[in-house]
């Protein structure tokens, strides 16, 4: 018996954790050593990227993709290396990672950026153009290429515009050492839209897109990391390969794959299995689900809210569908009761279209004959939770056991 083994077997005791080795490995910003089936986006980046090794500018790249495809990570990967290689060869470069939606305002994507070349700006206060002029001082006097990474970009442009991609990108014509080069990260297909005509040609002047998974292909990134993160008896091929399955049928998206693996580990430890079985698979699914119900639910605006009570009791009484007319009446009674103002057919209608973007509910046209078209609406979440979600919510309480008398 090797000194290691018996080490490992001490450890496990005193972790406690029959199912999990090492649960960090599961962690979304974890990145692993090597990415499986993404090789061809990792070279395609490294070859876009290489000329600043020699502190030449490289050509701007905009990479694209659904969420969970591996953007983030890959382009991780390729910087950590990238960087690595400049340090040891030329030191002429200078990456700046910035994820918009964590920094959160422009101001501090900006204050980012100036950090980066050890320009330090007021918390607030600086007009855009100002700090601009200063984070180009601080470029110049660094005589490096300066790589802008903004990932979740569309996050940024939707808040602010797109002036700080459109400084960006003219910066390289009054620099007069250093250069800047652009990588912008986006999941949104429709952001392009955004963008001034200018801006997106010289965003786009190389593109990358990261397509969905497929699911030997999640199989493969899943039993990578399971090798770590899980003890060897506690999983299974057939446990991987249903999650793989549950993970592509739906986006194609790694993470949650990876959350699912996770979230079943836990169910199987919590009820004190000594392997992850189908069955923790499952509830975990739904678990996941739940709970991501659960957030969408909870986090609506009031009028949106008092419209879903009003389906789900309508719901209570009849499975036929609501038109809108019916449902407009109820949710009427419901903002009376709760002394809330109605807001118009119209804007009902937009929050109505709304909860339909969002798959909690659905609308299809039904022909009434006669009387014409109209369009018949139902709850496509389960009933139980927005009943729960909605339970917590003092005011909506009473809503939920309303009881129309619509029945036509
Ligand atoms: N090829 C891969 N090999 C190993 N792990 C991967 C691979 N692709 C993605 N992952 C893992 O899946 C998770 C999601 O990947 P990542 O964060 O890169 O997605 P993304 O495309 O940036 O998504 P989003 O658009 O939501 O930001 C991460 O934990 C990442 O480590
Ligand atoms: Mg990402």
């Amino acid at each position: 018996l090797s000194q290691d083994k018996l080490e490992a077997l001490f450890d496990r005791f005193m972790n406690g954790s029959s199912i999990f080795n090492d649960r960090e490995v599961l962690r979304h910003d974890f990145i692993p050593e090597n990415l499986p089936h993404r090789e061809n986006e990792i070279l395609k980046l490294g070859a876009i990227l290489a000329p600043a090794l020699r502190g030449a500018k490289c050509s701007n790249v905009f990479i694209y993709g659904k969420t969970g495809t591996g953007k983030t990570a890959v382009t991780k990967y390729v910087l950590n290396r990238l960087s690595k290689t400049s340090d040891r060869i030329s030191k002429c470069l200078r990456i700046c990672y910035i994820n918009c939606r964590v920094a959160g305002t422009e101001y501090r994507v900006l204050s980012k950026m100036c950090a980066s070349v050890n320009i330090s700006i007021p918390f607030t206060g600086l007009a855009t153009a100002e700090v601009f002029s200063r984070l180009r001082c601080g470029i110049d006097a660094s005589n490096q290429l300066f790589i802008a990474v903004l990932d979740e970009v569309d996050k940024l442009v939707k808040d602010y515009g797109d002036e700080v991609l459109y400084e960006l990108t003219r910066a390289n014509e009054e620099l007069k050492r250093g250069r800047v080069s652009i990588l912008g990260i986006s999941n949104d297909l429709y952001f392009k839209e955004l963008l001034d005509p200018r801006v997106l040609s010289s965003l786009s002047e190389e593109e990358i897109v990261f397509k969905p998974y497929a699911a030997d292909q999640i199989r493969d990134i899943l039993s990578q990391r399971v090798k770590v993160a899980f003890h060897k008896e506690a999983i299974s091929e057939a446990v991987i390969n249903l999650c793989a399955a549950l993970a592509a049928a739906e986006h194609g998206d790694a993470r949650r794959a990876l959350d699912l693996i996770r979230v079943a580990g836990e169910v199987a430890e919590r009820k004190g299995a000594k392997r992850v079985l189908e069955e923790h698979v499952r509830e975990a699914q739904k678990k996941i689900e739940y709970d991501r119900v659960y957030d969408v639910l909870s986090s609506l605006p009031l009028h949106s809210k008092i419209l879903l009570c009003a389906l789900y009791d309508y719901e209570k009484i009849s499975n036929q569908g609501v038109t809108t007319g019916d449902l407009y009446e109820i949710y009427h009674k419901l903002c009376n009761m709760i002394g809330a103002e109605a807001l118009t057919h119209r804007r009902v209608s937009g929050l109505l279209a709304e909860l339909d973007m969002l798959g909690i509910v659905n609308a299809n046209i039904a022909n009434l004959g006669r009387y014409g078209r109209t369009k018949k609406i139902r709850l496509t979440v389960p009933q139980k939770i927005l009943q729960n979600t909605y339970s917590e919510d003092p005011r909506m309480v009473e809503l939920l056991g309303y009881c129309p008398k619509i029945v036509k």
